[in-house]
């Protein structure tokens, strides 16, 4: 199973430290013979962190605040530059609620905070693409991914308006996907993912609780930051050239369950007591 991106060039936005999903797709990605610039958050940026997954990966690192459009430009042209031509993948690994963070209610939503947390986890997405579009910066059969969660579909309530985020995201996804694949038969997919114990995974309220539910809830178990990456690599790779406008669930068979004979088991140690 080697060099399954050989040849390939990418940009994976996200690696903020090792427990990040992006870091492990970094590290698979260079594991599978791909090269790729690193980005994120000027501000988000530990330089430290970064650097020394940079130093493993044999990759470069640009800075860019993927909610602006000229920091993406300039990512964008920089990659090009220093890979010496265009792009096969792309991850966008970026999610941030100020509500979520600071524990507004649903019910209660400041929506200056909203609307930033909009532009951070799902409009960037739209500017990755457009960016990458306009700057004709991707191969033909390239692939371009985002990470989602299944609050999109049902209701977690603790999840509050990243649950809208991670909607409008997957919406992104297909409407750029049908574009994308019209004029370069590029694939925009996104991957709806377990939970994760990373930064902003144990940012939302109760993620303890609702880690351990999802476990006993799934056939297989979660699916893991390294279950995630290989998946992602997958996708990013040849193997997988007609997969695109989907929104792809990664979770160990949760988004098919009703109930798990675990999860029934526990109620019923309970209602014992
Ligand atoms: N952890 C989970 O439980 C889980 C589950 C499903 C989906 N996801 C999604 O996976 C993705 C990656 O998150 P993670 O769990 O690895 O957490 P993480 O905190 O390690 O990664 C989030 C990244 O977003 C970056 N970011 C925030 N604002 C940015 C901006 N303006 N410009 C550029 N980058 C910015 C952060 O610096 C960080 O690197 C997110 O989209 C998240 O919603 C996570």
């Amino acid at each position: 199973m080697n060099n399954l991106l050989k040849g390939k060039k990418g940009i994976i936005f996200g690696a903020l430290d090792e427990n990040s999903i992006a870091w492990k797709v970094a590290q698979r990605a260079h594991e599978q013979g791909a090269t790729f610039v690193l980005t994120n958050a000027p501000i988000a940026m530990r330089m430290g962190a970064i650097s020394q997954l940079a130093e493993q990966t044999g990759s470069h690192i640009i800075p860019a605040d993927a909610t602006s459009e000229a920091d993406l430009q300039a990512l964008f042209e920089g990659a090009m530059e220093k890979m010496g031509g265009k792009l096969d993948f792309v991850l966008h690994s970026i999610g941030m609620s100020v509500n979520v963070r600071k524990g507004r209610h649903y019910t209660d939503l400041n929506y200056d905070w909203l609307t930033k947390g909009w532009d951070v986890s799902a409009v960037s997405f739209h500017k990755v693409l457009q960016t990458s579009w306009k700057l004709e910066a991707m191969n033909e059969w390239a692939s371009i991914l985002g990470l989602s969660y299944i609050a999109a579909q049902r209701t977690f309530p603790d999840y509050s308006d990243m649950a809208d985020n991670k909607a409008y995201l997957e919406s992104v996804a297909r409407s750029f996907g049908y574009h994308y694949g019209v004029k370069n038969k590029v694939r925009v997919n996104t991957i709806s993912q377990s939970p994760t114990r990373t930064t902003a995974g144990s940012g939302v309220k109760g993620f303890d609780g609702f880690i351990d539910y999802a476990e006993k809830m799934s056939p297989l178990g979660n699916a893991t930051a390294e279950d995630c990456a290989d998946y992602c690599i997958s996708l990013f790779s040849d193997l997988t050239r007609k997969v695109t406008m989907q929104n792809l669930y990664h979770d160990g068979g949760f988004s098919n369950i009703g109930i798990s004979d675990a999860v029934m088991q526990r109620f019923q140690e309970e209602g014992s007591k």
